[in-house]
């Protein structure tokens, strides 16, 4: 791997290696992306570019290496670099707030096929703002709507919100309740609720880190489900679209779930990219 490189090159690559070995020993799931992307941030660079770049400096040196070593306790890689990519942002993530996931991407492509010229949009659930500052970012057409329940979150929320320069406007409020006055006028709802389960077991970065409030949804996971499909029936007009996000067990439950109110046409449940069942889509019913 450094045959061939400078000797500042092959110190780096080296150093990344060794880190590498290190997070592989704490069960890191990614050791080696993890260390380069650690490097990298360290060095001010893409990670793309650690290739051209020379060795740390002394003080970059003994950040890289507190940093391995927090990540060797797997606290999350985006806490530690305090952003978390997600579409075409970087969100400002750390203690209090759910990471967005990869996963979740899929949904707001759904969203914004299905959000026409100016379509007013609620998410409910919004947590760090991934799903809400995304489609604002993409359609700046679109008017959106971002509630968060938990007050460290919403922090988080209103941060990020805030560093989009206020394209999306934020709730500290309950789904449930959330945006009475705005009732039969919204044109989309979306939403990636807390959704797992009681009972599973979970990754340390996901346990120790994520907020207990963003994962669980009771007994069967579907708690939220079923309190944000009545919060987006009472504030979708007729015709109006439904995107929730849910655990890759519920690919019959929670379309289920929706078919067992007269709210709902044109139910249908989707695959994430890794192709399993990930969100739900309807319309409401006119
Ligand atoms: C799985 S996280 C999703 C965050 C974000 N939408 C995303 O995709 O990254 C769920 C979020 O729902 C919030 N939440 C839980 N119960 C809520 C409620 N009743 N009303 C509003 N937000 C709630 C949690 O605090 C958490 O931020």
């Amino acid at each position: 791997m450094t045959a061939g490189f400078a000797p500042a090159q092959s110190a780096l690559w080296a150093v990344i290696g060794d880190a590498a070995v290190r997070l592989a020993g704490a069960g890191v799931p990614s050791p080696r992306h993890d260390a380069e992307e650690l490097a990298a941030h360290c060095l001010g660079l893409r990670r793309a570019r650690l290739q051209a770049a020379p060795f740390f400096s002394a003080e970059q040196f003994a950040t890289f290496s507190a940093m391995v070593a927090r990540r060797e306790l797997r606290e999350p890689l985006q806490h530690i670099l305090g952003t978390a990519p997600f579409r075409h942002l970087e969100l400002a993530v750390g203690p209090g707030v759910f990471i967005p996931r990869p996963e979740t991407e899929v949904l707001v492509d759904a969203v914004l096929a299905a959000a026409t010229q100016g379509a007013l949009v609620v998410d409910l659930c919004a947590g760090s703002g991934a799903i809400a500052l995304s489609i604002a970012h993409e359609r700046p057409d679109t008017v959106v709507h971002a509630v968060e329940r938990d007050e460290a979150a919403f922090a988080w929320l209103a941060r990020n919100a805030a560093a989009a320069g206020g394209t999306v406007s934020v709730h500290l409020a309950d789904a449930a309740d959330a945006l009475a006055a705005l009732d039969g006028a919204v044109d989309v709802v979306a939403s990636n609720p807390p959704y797992l389960p009681d009972g599973l077991s979970l990754e340390p970065e996901v346990a120790a880190f994520d907020p207990a409030v963003a994962l669980w949804g009771g007994t069967d996971g579907l708690d939220m489900v079923r309190v944000v499909s009545a919060a987006a029936a009472r504030l979708l007009r007729p015709g109006g679209f439904l995107a929730i996000e849910h655990d890759d067990t519920h690919g019959v439950e929670a379309p289920a779930l929706l078919a067992a109110t007269d709210h709902w046409t044109d139910i249908a449940d989707h695959n994430d990219f890794t192709g399993r069942p990930r969100f739900v889509t309807a319309r409401r019913a006119g």
